[in-house]
C-alpha cells in the first residue's frame, strides 16, 4: 500500500513537472501562451492529488486545510488555462497577467506542498 502511494506521489510530481516545465518553456522563449501540455500537466496533478487526498497507505493524519487550499489554487489555475485558451483563440494573444499568474500559482502550490506540514 505504501509503495503504491509513493508511485501515485511520483505521478503527481510528473504532473507538476509537465505543467511547470511547459510554462517555463513559454516564459523563456518569450511566447507567453497557454499550451495543451499545461492542460495535461494540470490534469495529471489533479487526478493523482485527489487520489492522495484520501487517507490510505499512511499512518499519520492528512492536513485537510492545506489540501483544500491546494484544491482551490488548482481550480484557479484550471480557470486561467481555460479562459486563457479562449482569449488566445479569439484575440491571438494572452494577457501577460494571466500568463504570469499560472506560473506563480503553480509554484505556490508546490511550495505549499513542501513547506506547509
Ligand atoms: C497544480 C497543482 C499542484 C501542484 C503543483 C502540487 C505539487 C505537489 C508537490 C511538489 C508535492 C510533493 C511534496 C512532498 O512530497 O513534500 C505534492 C504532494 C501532495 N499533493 Fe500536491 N500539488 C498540486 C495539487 C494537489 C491537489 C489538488 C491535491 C489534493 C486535493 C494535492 C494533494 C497532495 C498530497 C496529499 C500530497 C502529499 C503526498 C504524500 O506525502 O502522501 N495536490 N504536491
Amino acid at each position: 500500500m505504501e509503495i503504491l502511494r509513493h508511485i501515485v506521489v511520483l505521478i503527481h510530481l510528473v504532473g507538476f513537472a509537465v505543467l511547470f516545465g511547459a510554462w517555463v518553456v513559454e516564459a523563456v522563449n518569450g511566447r507567453r501562451r497557454v499550451t495543451r501540455l499545461m492542460d495535461w500537466g494540470l490534469a495529471i496533478a489533479a487526478v493523482a492529488g485527489l487520489v492522495l487526498a484520501a487517507p490510505w497507505g499512511i499512518e499519520y493524519d492528512l492536513n485537510y486545510v492545506k489540501l483544500g487550499v491546494k484544491l482551490v489554487i488548482l481550480l484557479a489555475i484550471g480557470a486561467l488555462l481555460g479562459i486563457g485558451a479562449g482569449r488566445q483563440r479569439k484575440t491571438g494573444s494572452l494577457p501577460p497577467a494571466m500568463f504570469w499568474a499560472i506560473g506563480v500559482l503553480t509554484l505556490t502550490n508546490a511550495a505549499i506542498a513542501v513547506i506547509w506540514r
